[in-house]
C-alpha cells in the first residue's frame, strides 16, 4: 500500500482492516456496540466486506438487499441477490431482502422508462428507489443506524464531480455520518478511507464470494470517468486521492462550507403517503414517481 508506505502479509492484513475500521468508526462517531446496524448489501465486494467486518468487530449487525430488477443479460439482479443470501446462510446472519417490483409492481428500469426520468439510464430512479427502501426497512424495524459500503474511490469521485461544479449543498453533506433527522437513520460510511483495491484484496483473503461485475447502467457515466481520471493522478501520486477526501473533511470541519450537518434554509415535513420526510409538502420523490407510474400504468402499487 504505496499511500501508507506499507507492506502486509495476508494475517497481518486481515487484521489491520477491522483495526482501521474501528478506529475510524469511533473517530467519526458512528455507533456504539449496543446499538443496532443494517447493512446495505449490494453483494458486491465493498458492502459484503463491510458485513463480515462488523461482525468480526462484535458488532450487531443484519442485512438489508434491495432486489432492483436489473438484468443487463446476465441476471445482475438475481446473481447479486444469490451471493449476499449465500454470505448471510454461511455466517448464520439476518438477510432482509425487499424486492423492487414485488412490491412496488415494477422493476427499476420499467419504472425508469414509464415514468421518462432517465430512459436507457435509470441511475437517479435507482438511487431514489434505495434511498426510500432503505430508510423505511431501517425506521420500520427499529435499526439505530444504516451503514453502505462506499469506499474512498467512490467518495473521492463524488467529491470531485461536486467540486467541478461548485455544488455546495452536497459538499456540505458530504460526509462519513449523517446525523438522524426524525423519520430517517443515521447514516454511516464506515468503509470511506479504504481503497478499492483495498476491499477487493479483503474481500479475496477472506475468501468472500462476491458479483464481480459492476451494474450494466454503470458504463459511461460520470462516476466510472473521475475514478480513472483520479487513478491516474493516483499512479503518478500515491496517496493523492486519501489526501483529497481526508484534507477535504478537515476543511469541512473547520467551516469552510459554513456550520456542517445543518441547513436551515430546508423545513422537512412528512409525506402524505409513506411518512419519510420530504422538502416539500405533499408527497415524497418516490411517492411522487410512484403516482406518475400508477397514472400510465394502474395497478402500479403506490
Ligand atoms: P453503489 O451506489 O452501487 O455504488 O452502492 C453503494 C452502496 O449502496 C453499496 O456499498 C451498498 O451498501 C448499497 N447498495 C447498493 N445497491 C444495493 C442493493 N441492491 N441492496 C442493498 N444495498 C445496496
Ligand atoms: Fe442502480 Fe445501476 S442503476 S445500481
Ligand atoms: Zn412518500
Amino acid at each position: 500500500m504505496r499511500q501508507h508506505k506499507l507492506a502486509l502479509c495476508k494475517e497481518h492484513f486481515l487484521d489491520w482492516i477491522p483495526e482501521q475500521t474501528a478506529r475510524f468508526i469511533k473517530k467519526y462517531e458512528m455507533f456504539t456496540h449496543h446499538e443496532k446496524v443494517l447493512v446495505a448489501v449490494s453483494g458486491g465486494k465493498d458492502s459484503l466486506a463491510l458485513w463480515d467486518i462488523l461482525v468480526r468487530l462484535g458488532y450487531q449487525a443484519d442485512g438489508l438487499y434491495i432486489g432492483l430488477g436489473i438484468d443487463g443479460g446476465f441476471g445482475y439482479s438475481s446473481e447479486s441477490h444469490r451471493l449476499a443470501q449465500k454470505f448471510a446462510d454461511e455466517n448464520g446472519l439476518h438477510l432482509h431482502v425487499v424486492d423492487v417490483e414485488s412490491e412496488y409492481g415494477l422493476p427499476v428500469p420499467v419504472l425508469a422508462d414509464i415514468t421518462h426520468r432517465g430512459k436507457g439510464r435509470p441511475c437517479s430512479v435507482c438511487g431514489l428507489a434505495k434511498r426510500h427502501v432503505m430508510n423505511r426497512i431501517a425506521r420500520d424495524l427499529g435499526y439505530a443506524v444504516l451503514a453502505t459500503g462506499h469506499n474512498l474511490d467512490d467518495e473521492a469521485a463524488v467529491l470531485f464531480g461536486n467540486t467541478l461544479n461548485w455544488l455546495g449543498d452536497y459538499l456540505k453533506r458530504q460526509a462519513p455520518v449523517l446525523p438522524e433527522t426524525p423519520g430517517l437513520a443515521r447514516k454511516v460510511k464506515p468503509l470511506c478511507r479504504f481503497y478499492e483495491r483495498e476491499m477487493t484484496a479483503y474481500a479475496l483473503l477472506r475468501s468472500i464470494e462476491y458479483i464481480y461485475e459492476e451494474c450494466p447502467y454503470s458504463a459511461g457515466s460520470k462516476t466510472t470517468y473521475y475514478k480513472e481520471l483520479l487513478n491516474q493522478l493516483e499512479t503518478e501520486r500515491p496517496g493523492a486521492k486519501l489526501t483529497f477526501y481526508t484534507k477535504f473533511l478537515e476543511a469541512r470541519k473547520g467551516g469552510l462550507f459554513g456550520e456542517p450537518d445543518t441547513n436551515p434554509t430546508m423545513e422537512l415535513h412528512p409525506c402524505t403517503n409513506c411518512g419519510q420526510p420530504t422538502s416539500a409538502p405533499g408527497l415524497c420523490s418516490f411517492c411522487r414517481l410512484m403516482e406518475r407510474a400508477a397514472s400510465v400504468l394502474p395497478g402500479t402499487s403506490k
